[in-house]
């Protein structure tokens, strides 16, 4: 059966426990220098239409420490250029043999249309503002590590949730857990139809972060806005910036989080992200092997399976 990770959304809470639970085996094995048994003779491709870092190398990371070869595809200098449609593109790298992809691209649902093409396991690394499953998962292992769960913590998305993938991954994953999730910003910035989504609406940062347990601030994404979105940078920093001021309404022992690319002195500024609430750096981290996980479960593993298979009756505590 092929196993595809296009979004958070449809899959079960056993499978995301799951996953975060190799992750935490993952980051183990590779923290203590334990050899991991390698998935060899598998090629994986790397597609990213659109930029990227974090993500890009992570997988790239993820990859090295399983054992996976990497085909690397970036649109610039490929066929693309020459007018060749994504379907095509597909169905080339199909047909270059590959054993799976991981892609991100600009249109929401491009993901899901690659894995019908391509037939084979297909890892959405994020696709236009529709979900970026790897993400919260590696938040999710994150989250876990400090708090010990996920269920009944109380999560405020802030800021530019209407076009973040992020926040969507994000809002599946925890309401899946039983986490409370609130997204917080101007109107123009939070989804209209928000009763697709799991979460409830706040307009002001004293309501919203009230008692948070996490705080998750999120680039205005300027690139999927239409005109006049924001009216100002100035007017939304100075009412959406996550900062130390914002904060005193959070819980005392909150985690600040963000995905990343951060634009500091805009949606966070230099103390919170840099502080001593802030877990960004094991985001990132947790990164690599929550994605060793997702690579490991696409593609399927000998020894590395049967090490999974014993340790999935310890879930993860979510
Ligand atoms: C995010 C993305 O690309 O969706 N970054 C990431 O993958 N870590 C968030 C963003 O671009 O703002």
């Amino acid at each position: 059966m092929t196993r595809n990770l296009l979004g958070i959304r449809h899959l079960d809470v056993e499978t995301i426990q799951n996953l975060i639970s190799l992750g935490r085996t993952f980051k183990a094995k590779v923290t203590s220098g334990e050899k991991i048994e390698p998935m060899s003779d598998q090629v994986v491709g790397l597609l990213f239409f659109e930029n990227s870092t974090r993500t890009r190398v992570s997988f790239e990371q993820a990859a090295f420490y399983l054992g996976l070869k990497c085909s690397n595809f970036a649109a610039a200098g490929s066929s693309i250029s020459k007018g060749e449609t994504l379907r095509d593109t597909i169905l080339t790298l199909r047909h270059e043999r590959l054993n799976g992809l991981v892609m991100r691209h600009r249109s929401s649902g491009s993901a899901q249309l690659a894995a019908g093409y391509f037939g084979g396991p297909v890892i959405n690394a994020g696709d236009g503002s529709h979900e970026h499953p790897t993400q919260a998962l590696g938040d999710a292992l994150t989250i876990v590590e400090r708090k010990g769960t996920l269920d009944g913590l109380v999560v405020a998305i802030v800021g530019d949730v209407e076009h973040s993938r992020v926040a969507r991954s994000n809002a599946w994953l925890l309401s899946k857990m039983g986490a409370e999730v609130r997204f917080v910003g101007p109107r123009t910035m939070l989804p209209s139809h928000v009763s697709m989504l799991p979460g409830t609406l706040y307009h002001e940062m004293p309501a919203g972060l009230e008692g948070a347990d996490v705080v998750m601030a999120l680039r205005l994404q300027r690139e999927r806005m239409g005109e006049g979105m924001v009216s100002s940078i100035d007017e939304f920093t100075r009412n959406y910036q996550v900062n130390r001021e914002k904060l005193r309404f959070a819980k005392p022992d909150c985690l600040v989080m963000h995905p990343g690319p951060i634009n500091r002195g805009i949606e966070l500024d230099d103390i919170s992200a840099d502080g001593d609430h802030s877990v960004i750096h094991q985001q990132i981290e947790n990164g690599i092997f929550v994605r060793m996980a997702a690579l490991h479960w696409a593609f399927g593993g000998g020894a590395i399976k049967q090490a999974e298979t014993k340790k999935s009756g310890k879930k993860v505590k979510a």
